[in-house]
């Protein structure tokens, strides 16, 4: 299957979740590393993750330089055991399209050459995949790294999401 054909029928597949595009300049500067912490503390109850690939969305703030930025984000449970849990920034870190979790594996091997039997972040730009079980790595497409990481501490009937990997700076200045 020729690239061109696989980003039509990924784009057709991502129409599904009702995609839209927006492009914005990646800022050059870096940033240290770290988390920053949220504007908003975001709370959440263990038992909206009862097994594998259980997933809440969610929208954080946070006070950067050029204002205060909204973050979409997923906390999400990649393991049946205890600690199984991930939360990422659901910007793509190439240019800041929304990235969408897709857990149709079979709808999956027909958009990419990448055959993995997990579900994948998708970004219907320009077609990086990222991968919920390597901490978000990017694994295809143009993306030079994987998704941003938000802090989260887990209590006994809670997840409070507390902040952001500070780099993230780098995509939203
Ligand atoms: S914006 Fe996601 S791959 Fe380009």
């Amino acid at each position: 299957m020729t690239f061109n054909r696989r980003q039509a029928i990924l784009a057709s597949c991502l129409a599904f979740f009702g995609f839209g595009h927006r492009s914005v300049r990646a800022a050059s500067q870096a940033s240290d590393s770290g988390f920053l912490e949220l504007n908003n503390r975001l709370s959440f109850p263990t038992s909206l993750f009862k097994q594998q690939w259980d997933i809440v969305k969610f929208d954080a703030m946070l006070s950067t330089p050029e204002g205060d930025k909204r973050l979409q984000g997923v906390l999400l449970k990649t393991s049946d055991d205890v600690v199984g849990l991930s939360a990422f920034c659901t910007i793509c870190p190439h240019e800041i399209c929304q990235v969408e979790f897709v857990a149709d594996t079979e709808r999956f091997r027909a958009i990419s050459d990448t055959v993995v039997g997990q579900p994948l972040f998708v970004c219907p730009c320009h077609f990086s995949l990222f991968d919920p079980m390597r901490k978000g790595e990017v694994i295809d497409g143009p993306a030079l790294r994987g998704l941003y990481a938000f802090a989260f501490e887990v209590a006994e009937n809670e997840i409070l999401v507390t902040g952001i990997e500070a780099k993230v700076l780098e995509l939203l200045s």
